[in-house]
């Protein structure tokens, strides 16, 4: 039965985006054109909490995901965390993009509409999606040069956005 928890990050949410742990994995759920949804994964490399209302997305610049984003603002996140299964409704806004030595990205601010939680009486979630990094190394000093990034464009609006005019 899912539930509505308002319009804030649960706190479980935030602490596994802080914490950065390699192999949490998020789906992000954006719709196609056509009305489908479509699905791509996101790790904890590309996604910031920048508040308990505001999330930050970077995304692959070519993909349909950026192209979905960029004509209907509407997507869902979802995880499962401590074995609750978490859907966050969020409205985006294109914010720029970053260069980075490993390439491009298209940066996201997105605002929570609704997050919702969802259990079952007869079942316990055990995991989400979760994925073994190949080349660790490189990749966490990737994500850690995407991250800090990310938290330099500053706070949506101030001026110091990327995506400011
Ligand atoms: C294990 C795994 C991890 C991924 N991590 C990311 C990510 O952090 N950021 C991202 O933009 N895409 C990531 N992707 C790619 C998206 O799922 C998807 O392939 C991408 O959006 C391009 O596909 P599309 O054009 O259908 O959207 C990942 C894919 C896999 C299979």
């Amino acid at each position: 039965v899912s539930e509505s928890l308002g319009d804030r990050l649960p706190p479980s949410l935030r602490a596994a985006l802080d914490e950065a742990a390699p192999g949490f994995t998020l789906v992000l759920v954006s719709v196609g054109t056509g009305g489908w949804p479509h699905l791509a994964l996101l790790s904890v490399g590309e996604v910031l909490a920048l508040d308990d209302r505001t999330l930050r997305l970077a995304l692959w610049p070519a993909s349909t995901a950026t192209a979905n984003l960029a004509r209907e603002p509407r997507v869902t996140l979802a995880a499962v965390l401590d074995g609750v299964s978490l859907s966050v409704r969020l409205t985006a806004r294109p914010a720029g993009t970053l260069e980075l030595p490993s390439g491009e990205l298209a940066v996201f601010d997105a605002t929570v509409a609704e997050v919702r939680a969802d259990v079952a009486p007869y079942a316990v979630l055990e995991s989400g999606i979760r994925f073994r990094l190949t080349e660790p190394a490189e990749t966490l000093r990737r994500w850690a040069a995407t991250r800090s990034a990310l938290r330099r464009l500053g706070l949506p609006g101030d001026g110091a956005h990327a995506g400011a005019p």
